[in-house]
């Protein structure tokens, strides 16, 4: 039976380590092959997992070994496979499902661009447009459709779960009207609106993106009435003026897109316009391994970076806003609650 394991000597830690990417592949296959999504409550043998996902059955075991070694899927005595609480976040129908961010963080461009890190690391710049000749949200909502895809699923994954957070969090009584800039399918607005009936809301991302918007928010939708979809890029304008501007997970990429967003809601707010950026910041995380991959990652795509509450604040207020309060949403995201100066 294999079982995860615990310490091992420094020697065999960094020759694991170094493998690393064997276990992401692992994983990737596994969510491709929807292997989770097939086994049910109790142990099942592989030779009928196999026939469910319609691969051959001693790949399949070597691919649930490899993966219990991590805590995903455990083997029990009589060689049958069993769900853990891991592997369980692999499938598609789990509340707190991982499946979409297990493959948007493995997905083909990944695998182009981790080899050129230390590139990256030399110049401090993405390595994306030397790799596709295009920035990385064209690169993926031009040339790698089935990325975006995954991508868009992703962040409705994590933005469901954190949508209620947020709604629970921000307060928008005395505001008429509320925007959120990059705000992807909008599960952040859709659950503001619902919670506010007298707020109107408007919808800011990339053309493919906002086409897509959570069926509440689009034509016949429940919260229609009051919602306006704005496709397009709020680095080069922001044509919404709204009392609460959000900003939500966008603020990690390279510095010039960051100061140009900003200036460009700071202008479409006018003064005393609200803007409450919302990230995850790196010095305050309950998984530093995490988000030290994906400020790495960040660097890669957009030359970015995950930021710590400093330089997030040094961003904000050289853009021009006044922080009036800096606050944890839930435990891995913090609110910079701004006003535009007079
Ligand atoms: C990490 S996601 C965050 C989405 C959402 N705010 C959330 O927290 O769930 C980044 C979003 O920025 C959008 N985006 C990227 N470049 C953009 C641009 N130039 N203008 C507007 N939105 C953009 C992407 O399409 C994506 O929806």
């Amino acid at each position: 039976m294999t079982t995860a394991e615990t310490a091992p000597p420094p020697s065999m830690r960094l020759r694991e380590l170094v493998f690393g990417a064997a276990c992401a592949a692992a994983l990737r296959a596994a969510a491709r092959l929807g292997v989770a999504d097939a086994l049910g409550d109790g142990p099942m043998a592989v030779e009928d997992l196999a026939a469910a996902v319609k691969t051959e059955p001693q790949p399949l075991r070597r691919l649930l070994r490899a993966l219990s070694c991590y805590g995903i899927f455990a083997e029990q005595q009589d060689g049958t496979f069993a769900h853990t609480d891991m592997s369980r976040l692999l499938r598609e129908d789990d509340p707190h499902s991982l499946r979409y961010i297990t493959l948007w963080c493995t997905e083909p461009w990944t695998w182009d661009a981790w080899p050129k890190l230390d590139e990256a690391v030399r110049t401090g710049r993405n390595v994306v447009e030397d790799l596709y000749g295009k920035e990385f949200f064209e690169y993926l909502n031009e040339d790698a459709p089935e990325s975006a895809v995954v991508f868009n699923r992703a962040m409705t994954t994590s933005s469901m779960q954190s949508a209620r957070d947020v709604a629970q969090f921000l307060d928008l009584l005395g505001s008429s009207s509320l925007a959120d800039i990059g705000g992807g399918q909008g599960h952040v607005l859709a659950s503001l609106l619902e919670k506010y009936p007298s707020v109107q809301g408007a919808l800011l991302d990339l053309p493919r993106v906002v086409e897509n918007a959570d069926p509440r928010l689009r034509p016949g939708g429940a919260l229609a009435d009051r919602v306006r979809i704005v496709p397009g890029d709020c680095r080069v304008a922001v044509p919404v003026r709204a009392d609460v501007y959000i900003i939500k997970n966008i603020l990690e990429w390279d510095d010039d897109s960051t100061a140009r967003t900003l200036r460009n809601v700071i202008e479409a707010g006018g003064p005393g316009a609200r803007v409450v950026v919302i990230e995850n910041l790196v010095d305050d995380t309950p998984s530093m391994r995490f988000s030290t991959a994906m400020d790495l990652l960040l660097l890669l795509n957009v030359g970015g970076a995950k930021h710590t509450r400093d330089s997030m604040v040094r961003r904000l207020t050289d853009a021009g806003l006044v922080i009036d309060d800096v606050r944890q949403v839930n435990p891995y995201l913090h609110a910079f609650d701004c006003t535009v100066p007079g």
